[in-house]
């Protein structure tokens, strides 16, 4: 429990990843600190909760959050709180499905950049529209897209599951959307593994994770000898081939927790590597810093915003059979998790 400006200092000194944003001073945290203890009295108060993504500022995930995952994490999590208000720190399409779950709850998303470059990429128009042109096949939606695409397909998927719903899915023909690098990630998954699929893609991508290139790899495996190289599904395949270790951001978590190798490279939003030097301190993580602008957009003064003023404009609200129909997809990726996950030697 943070109980002073000095508590808070003494978490964040450490950090070093991610230039002017992620540097703390004790001045800073002397600004900040009355946020912080203003956010966990109203938290009390208003029987709320903020669950927030790895990939968010380290000040909201080392004294504010009450939970930090991956997006399947947190929807499990969003389920499972006896909170009455969520606060949902992370980017708005998160915040929706967590509505989407809990129609009775209080939802907020405190930042004002709505947007992801994925779930920007599609609309529920362009998913009725490919469904006439693929009638036969099954539509499998990332988790970053809106409700009124979730609405339009099948199963929902988070890039820790999504190869394993995949091969689970009976329909050999796959529409998979919208992100084309995870979906070339996963034609090449399904390839390496005789898994027979025919699977039709569309082009959005992740504007950080699209940006990697394989001479930075080559480069930081010239510079450290045996560093472990960790990357995110969203990267390009000539990514994942120089990788040692490709998962969703919880599972590169527990990879780092896991292994002792002398550095490691994290192709991935910075805010991961911040929060894997918190909590794993002696380990070394070496190589440039990514920024995700819609996560970051985030801060404890609009999170105490949302708590203080509970502004409409922040409060999650969708259409009740729009959410009934996001839903269904939603409980289909839960079905097809507890299948693979009790089916025997999965
Ligand atoms: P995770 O589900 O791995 O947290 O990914 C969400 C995301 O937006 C990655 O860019
Ligand atoms: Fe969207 Fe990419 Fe940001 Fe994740 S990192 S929220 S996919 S823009």
């Amino acid at each position: 429990m943070i109980q002073s400006a000095k508590d808070l200092y003494e978490g964040l000194k450490h950090i070093k990843i991610g230039g002017s944003t992620c540097v703390y001073s004790q001045e800073k945290c002397n600004e900040l600190f009355p946020y912080v203890t203003e956010i966990n009295e109203l938290k009390k108060k208003n029987n709320a909760i903020i669950l927030a993504h790895s990939y968010v500022t380290p000040e909201i995930i080392h004294s504010v959050a009450d939970f930090v995952g991956d997006s399947y994490e947190l929807s499990k999590k969003a389920i499972e709180t006896e909170a009455t208000t969520i606060i949902f720190a992370a980017v708005k399409f998160m915040a929706e499905t967590a509505k989407i779950l809990n129609p009775e709850k209080h939802v907020y998303f405190p930042s004002t950049t709505n947007g992801c470059s994925l779930a920007d990429s599609i609309t529920g128009n362009d998913v009725r529209e490919l469904r006439k042109k693929y009638p036969d096949y099954s539509f499998v939606c990332y988790i970053n897209t809106t409700a009124d695409v979730k609405a339009e397909c099948d199963v929902c998927v988070t890039s820790s599951n999504v190869y394993k719903i995949v091969e689970t899915i009976e329909n050999e023909n796959i529409v998979f959307l919208p992100d084309n690098l995870m979906g070339k990630n996963l034609i090449d998954h399904c390839k390496k593994h005789n898994i027979k699929k025919n699977i039709i893609l569309w082009n959005g991508t992740c504007y950080v994770h699209e940006e990697y290139d394989p001479d930075m790899i080559k480069f930081i495996k010239n510079e450290y000898k045996d560093v472990s190289v960790v990357s995110h599904p969203e990267c390009h395949p000539n990514i994942l081939a120089l990788s040692d270790y490709v998962g969703s951001t919880a599972q590169m978590i527990n990879h780092v927790k896991e292994t002792d190798a002398p550095s490691y490279f994290m192709l991935t939003e910075c805010g991961l590597t911040t929060r894997l030097k918190l909590e794993n301190p002696t380990k070394t993580f070496v190589g440039s810093c990514t920024i995700c602008k819609y996560m970051k957009a985030n801060n404890l003064k609009n999170i105490l915003d949302v708590l203080k003023n509970k502004p409409e404009a922040h409060k999650i609200k969708l259409d009740e059979d729009l959410s009934k129909k996001a839903k269904h997809s939603i409980d289909n990726m839960f079905k097809y998790v507890d299948l693979y996950t009790n089916k025997p030697n999965s």
